[in-house]
C-alpha cells in the first residue's frame, strides 16, 4: 500500500505559471515524452544538492521533492522542460525505513525545508554523498577526500536568525506572515518555525498578533550570540549549536599544519581571528562591513587579544597589504566568502604568493568546489581534507570546510 503523504496536497511548480501561459510540453516537440499531469511510477535513483530526488523515465531526468534513494514512488508530472521534468509526489509505493513524520505541519509546503520526512543520520548520509559529487564533478577533487558530515547538536530548533514577510492574501482578507511556498513567490503563514531558536519563534508570535498593513515588509528576528558585540545589520554564523564544533574543525586543521601566522578574510566580527588567535604569532583580519570591523576590535580588545588587527575594506583589494608582513609558506589564509564565492582576482593573488595553507569554510559547495578547482589547477595546491558540517539541518544547506595546502 502507498504511504499518504502531506507532501501530495500541494503542485507547488504549476502554481509559477500565469494561467494562459506556454507551457513546455511534449506536444511541443519532444517526442514520447510525459505530458503535464501524467502520472508515472519508478524507484528514486539520488537525491540531487537543493533536495530533489531523481527518478529516470526514458533517459529523462525528473524531479521529485520529499523522496528517498531507493524509494518506490507514484508522481504526478507537473512542468517538462527541454532535458528534465518535474513532478509532485502522488504516493509512496515503497517507503524507506529511514523515513520519519516530519515535524512541522506545513512542510512540503514551506520552501524553508528540504529533509524533515528523512530521519537525521539519514540527511547526514546523503549530504556528505551530495558534497562527495559536487566537489569531484565541480572540483575535481578525490571523493574520498571528503569526510563524514559533523552533525549538530540540535537538529531541530537551531536556527538563530530568520526571515518572515508580509503578503496580502486577498481570499481570506488577512495579512499573511511567514515564508516564501515551495519554488513560489506567495507566502505560507506560519505560527512556528521549528528550525528556528524558541525566542524567534517569541518575535514571530508578537509580528504576527500585529502584523504591518504594508505588503511585502521584510522581518529579521535574531537571537544575539552570548559574549559577541554584533552590529544589528552585520553576520554571525546562524546555528550557536554548531559553532563550537566548526571552531574545532578550523582548529585542528590549523594545528596540523602548524601555520605562525593568520589571515582571516571576510572576517565579520573577528569570528574564526579571535578563535585562533591563540594559535598563532600574529593574526589580520578583513572584512567589507564597516560596523562589522569596530565589532570586531571590541571582541578582541574584550577577550584581551593584542596579537592581530582588523582592517576594513574589500578582501581582493585589501589582501596584498595584509600578507605582506606574513612569510607566506607559515601562514594560513582562512577564507569565508559569501554565497558567490572569491573574487577571482583574490584567488589570483593568493596563488601569485602561495600561503602554505588556505581554510576555505562556505555554506555553498558548488561555488566553494569551483574555487578549490582554480587553486588546485596546475599542481599549485591540493585538497587535504575537506569537512561538510550541518549547521542547516532538515534544509538543503551544508557547509563545508576545504583544507588546502601548497603542493610543493
Ligand atoms: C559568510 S560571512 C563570514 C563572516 C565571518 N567569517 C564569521 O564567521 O562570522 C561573509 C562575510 O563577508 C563579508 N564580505 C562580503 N563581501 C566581502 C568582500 N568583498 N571583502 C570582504 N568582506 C566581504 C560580509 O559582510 C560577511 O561578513
Amino acid at each position: 500500500m502507498g504511504k499518504k503523504l502531506n507532501w501530495n496536497h500541494i503542485n507547488p511548480w504549476m502554481e509559477n505559471s500565469a494561467p494562459g501561459e506556454e507551457q513546455d510540453s511534449p506536444s511541443m516537440g519532444h517526442g514520447n515524452l510525459p505530458e503535464a499531469g501524467a502520472e508515472l511510477e519508478g524507484v528514486i535513483e539520488d537525491v540531487a544538492f537543493g533536495g530533489e530526488g531523481v527518478l529516470r523515465h526514458d533517459n529523462m531526468v525528473i524531479f521529485v521533492p520529499g523522496v528517498i534513494t531507493g524509494e518506490h514512488v507514484r508522481v504526478r508530472i507537473a512542468e517538462v522542460k527541454k532535458n528534465f521534468a518535474r513532478a509532485e509526489l502522488v504516493s509512496i509505493l515503497k517507503a524507506m525505513p529511514d523515513r520519519v513524520d516530519p515535524r512541522c505541519p506545513l512542510f512540503g509546503e514551506c520552501g524553508g525545508c528540504q529533509y524533515q520526512h528523512m530521519s537525521y543520520e539519514s540527511q547526514l548520509l546523503m549530504k556528505q554523498k551530495q558534497v562527495r559529487d559536487i566537489f569531484e564533478r565541480i572540483g575535481g577533487v578525490d571523493g574520498n577526500l571528503v569526510e563524514t558530515v559533523l552533525p549538530c547538536p540540535s537538529p531541530y530548533n537551531y536556527r538563530n536568525r530568520i526571515m518572515v514577510r508580509t503578503q496580502w492574501n486577498r481570499d481570506r482578507r488577512e495579512m499573511a506572515v511567514g515564508f516564501l511556498k515551495y519554488h513560489s513567490r506567495l507566502v505560507v503563514p506560519v505560527d512556528e518555525c521549528h528550525i528556528a531558536e524558541p525566542e524567534l519563534n517569541e518575535q514571530l508570535a508578537e509580528i504576527r498578533s500585529n502584523p504591518s498593513r504594508r505588503n511585502g515588509i521584510k522581518y529579521v528576528l535574531r537571537k544575539f550570540p552570548e559574549g559577541w558585540t554584533l552590529p544589528r545589520d552585520s553576520f554571525f554564523q546562524n546555528n550557536f549549536f554548531l559553532l563550537p564544533g566548526m571552531v574545532d574543525a578550523v582548529r585542528q586543521s590549523l594545528r596540523d599544519f602548524a601555520g605562525r601566522f593568520l589571515v582571516d578574510a571576510y572576517c565579520g566580527v573577528g569570528f574564526f581571528a579571535i578563535e585562533l588567535a591563540a594559535e598563532v604569532e600574529e593574526f589580520a583580519g578583513v572584512e567589507i562591513d564597516r560596523m562589522a570591523i569596530r565589532a570586531a576590535e571590541k571582541n578582541a580588545a574584550d577577550r584581551q587579544i593584542s596579537n592581530g588587527h582588523f582592517v576594513e575594506g574589500a578582501t581582493e583589494t585589501m589582501l596584498p597589504r595584509l600578507m605582506e608582513k606574513f612569510p607566506p609558506v607559515e601562514t594560513t589564509v582562512v577564507l569565508d566568502p559569501p554565497r558567490r564565492g572569491i573574487d577571482p582576482s583574490a584567488v589570483e593573488f593568493l596563488k601569485r604568493v602561495g600561503p602554505g595553507q588556505i581554510l576555505y569554510v562556505s555554506c555553498h559547495p558548488a561555488t566553494q568546489a569551483r574555487d578549490v578547482a582554480t587553486f588546485c589547477a596546475d599542481g599549485q595546491y591540493r585538497v587535504h581534507s575537506v569537512k561538510p558540517m550541518d549547521m542547516f539541518p532538515q534544509t538543503q544547506h551544508v557547509e563545508c570546510l576545504a583544507d588546502l595546502r601548497l603542493a610543493h
